[in-house]
């Protein structure tokens, strides 16, 4: 059994939930991953904050720089574009494995960082970025790369959701709906993010990139937010047979008059009509609808928000960075699957 190193930097709602799945379940996940997975600590800004899950007192550091060194996986749940860039090139420069759940840096500095990881033949792991646990990244990249994906359009923010679904079921304000999203934990630190479709700008950026097989620049996302949308607008799509949904929307389009093939990605309150199945996704919920030439429509739905949520989707990713790890992968010899009793037919039931 090989040890890996896993570093991981920031502890606030989704990090601080890392460390705790991953202390509970440390034993099945390195049984899965074929190799053992070791946290040798967790960089924070101040080891005295309080936090959503107990981390033990040991492993916390404020040297991140430190805990990068001679780790096989850094795990970077810090957010924002510095000093996570940094610490990511760090890691990656070292050869280590990254995962990543910041969707900003991702849709800002995307390139550069994929361009690092590649030099050094290492990973760049971002399941969590966008929709938090719905996994929506691996099929874009894998199962769907031998398709031509015609639209994707995402409700990939929780917050604005959360917010409009609200207004639309309770006649609440946006304010008031405001602050249960945040006290729920679902809103970015600054909400401005959310409610002004910047968090959505950028996982429309991600997504653009991934099934268009390009690089789509946040710059170049058109953005509106929800802070203008009143009950009054609300009611009335109501009435008219329609929801409003904050989308994110990329494209592939043709210059009408050059005839060459582009992508449009934006990001605006939209009039869904209640038959769409974007339409049944309430609360903080995420989807993503794709249309795909041959596959044609997909949903993925579930969980876009929440700490333990998103560290369903980081967990996923320090698996698959394990694995790629261990030469051969897991050892059938270690694998727990090969115990499990076969069910007599009569057991297997049809209904779920
Ligand atoms: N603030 C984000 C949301 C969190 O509301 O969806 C997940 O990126």
């Amino acid at each position: 059994y090989r040890n890996l190193r896993v570093a991981l930097l920031g502890a606030g709602s989704v990090g601080a939930q890392v460390v705790s799945l991953l202390l509970k379940h440390g034993d099945e996940l390195a049984q899965r991953s074929g190799a053992g997975l070791e946290l040798v600590g967790v960089a924070v800004r101040d080891i005295d904050a309080p936090r959503s899950a107990e981390i033990p007192k040991h492993l916390l550091t404020t040297d991140a720089e430190g805990l990068i060194v001679g780790a096989d996986i850094v795990i970077e749940l810090i957010g924002g574009l510095e000093p996570a860039r940094s610490y990511i090139l760090q890691a990656l420069n070292s050869g280590a494995d990254v995962i990543t759940a910041n969707k900003a840096l991702l849709a800002t500095h995307g390139p550069e960082l994929f361009d690092a990881a590649e030099q050094v033949g290492a990973q760049l792991y971002y399941e969590a970025a966008v929709a938090a646990a719905i996994p929506i990244i691996r099929p874009l990249r894998d199962s769907l790369a031998g398709d031509r994906i015609r639209r994707i359009m995402g409700i990939v923010n929780g917050t604005t959701n959360f917010i409009l679904d609200r207004m639309d079921t309770a006649g609440e304000s946006l304010e008031t709906a405001l602050k249960t999203a945040t006290e729920l934990g679902y809103a970015e630190a600054d909400p401005t993010a959310d409610i002004e479709g910047y968090d959505a700008a950028q996982k429309a950026a991600i997504l653009a990139s991934l099934a268009f097989h390009t690089t789509v620049p946040i710059g170049k996302v058109y953005r509106e937010g929800i802070t203008s949308v009143t009950l009054e607008q609300v009611d009335a799509a109501r009435k008219a047979g329609y929801v409003v949904k904050l989308l994110a929307i990329a494209e592939r389009l043709v210059d009408k008059e050059t005839g060459t093939e582009g992508v449009s990605a934006r990001v605006y309150p939209a009039l869904v009509p209640r038959t769409h199945p974007l339409a049944t996704v309430h609360a903080a919920k995420n989807a993503v609808f794709i249309e795909a030439e041959a596959a044609g429509d997909l949903m993925f739905y579930g969980a876009g928000a929440g700490g333990i949520e998103t560290a369903s989707a980081v967990l996923g990713d320090l698996v698959s960075a394990a694995r790629r790890h261990v030469i051969g992968g897991p050892g059938l010899a270690e694998s727990t699957d090969a115990n499990l009793p076969i069910l007599p037919i009569s057991s297997v039931t049809t209904r779920y």
